[in-house]
């Protein structure tokens, strides 16, 4: 399967790619995940992304539209991918359908997390992630690690990150709302939104968009 997950930071996309990666057996794609990757080991591209990530603004498309068509071009990802965090804008959902397109391969949903804004700001202010791997994620409250400060999966350090300070948040929700929220119109067109209610448990939420996407878990 091919499928794309929209929601606003914190909305719990990167909690759910996990699960659901696991169970479809696809690779989790996170734009996000690939840029701290870059920032973590120094690289020019992750040079150049920290600016816009620590300032809440998208990185530029020339960057990121590369970046994620030639991780989806990997032999792991033919048989399908579920894209976490791209598109993000309606200049890469139509970069997307381009590459698709030439590929002559179709998307088969897009998984929309509703979630209100109140409890994405205490998702977010909670959240802890691992130095070690990003897509290792945690939270004071809704999903503590066994030992404070340290990764339950890989033993690595956990910390805050640096755009989840609460002006970067305001800013990543307002970009939200004007530059991905539009891509939700641009997918019902071509009818694969699906809106998935993503308060309660973790465990729910991926039930909910399993049976969304035809499947038993
Ligand atoms: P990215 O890393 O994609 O961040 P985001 O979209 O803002 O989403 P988040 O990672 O903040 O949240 P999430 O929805 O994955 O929630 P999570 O599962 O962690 O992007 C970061 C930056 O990179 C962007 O701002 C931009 O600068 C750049 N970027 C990335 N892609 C780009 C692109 N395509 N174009 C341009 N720039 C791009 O959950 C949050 C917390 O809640 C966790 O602590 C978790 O444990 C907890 N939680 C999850 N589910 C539940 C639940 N059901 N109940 C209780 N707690 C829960």
């Amino acid at each position: 399967m091919r499928i794309v997950l929209v929601g606003p930071p914190g909305a719990g996309k990167g909690t759910q790619a996990a699960y659901l990666a696991k169970n479809l057996a696809i690779p989790h794609v996170s734009t996000g995940d690939l840029f701290r990757a870059n920032i973590s080991q120094g690289t020019p591209l992750g040079v150049k992304a920290k600016s816009y990530m620590d300032a809440g603004n998208l990185v530029p498309d020339e960057v990121t539209i590369g970046m994620a068509e030639d991780r989806i071009s990997q032999p792991d990802a033919e048989g399908g991918f579920l894209l976490d965090g791209f598109p993000r804008n309606l200049k890469q959902a139509e970069a997307l359908d381009g590459y698709l397109k030439d590929k002559g391969i179709t998307l088969d949903a897009v998984l929309d997390l509703e979630v209100p804004e109140d409890e994405v700001v205490k998702r977010i202010a909670g959240r802890r992630i691992c130095r070690s791997d990003s897509s290792h994620v945690f939270h004071v409250e809704y999903k503590k690690p066994a030992r404070e400060g340290v990764c339950d999966v890989c033993g690595g350090e956990l910390y805050q990150r640096d755009d989840d300070r609460e002006d970067t948040v305001r800013k990543r929700l307002e970009v939200y709302h004007t530059e991905t929220e539009p891509i939700i119109d641009y997918y019902k067109a071509q009818d694969l939104v699906v809106t998935i209610p993503a308060l309660g448990e973790v465990e729910e939420v991926t039930r909910r968009a399993m049976a969304a996407l035809g499947r038993d878990e």
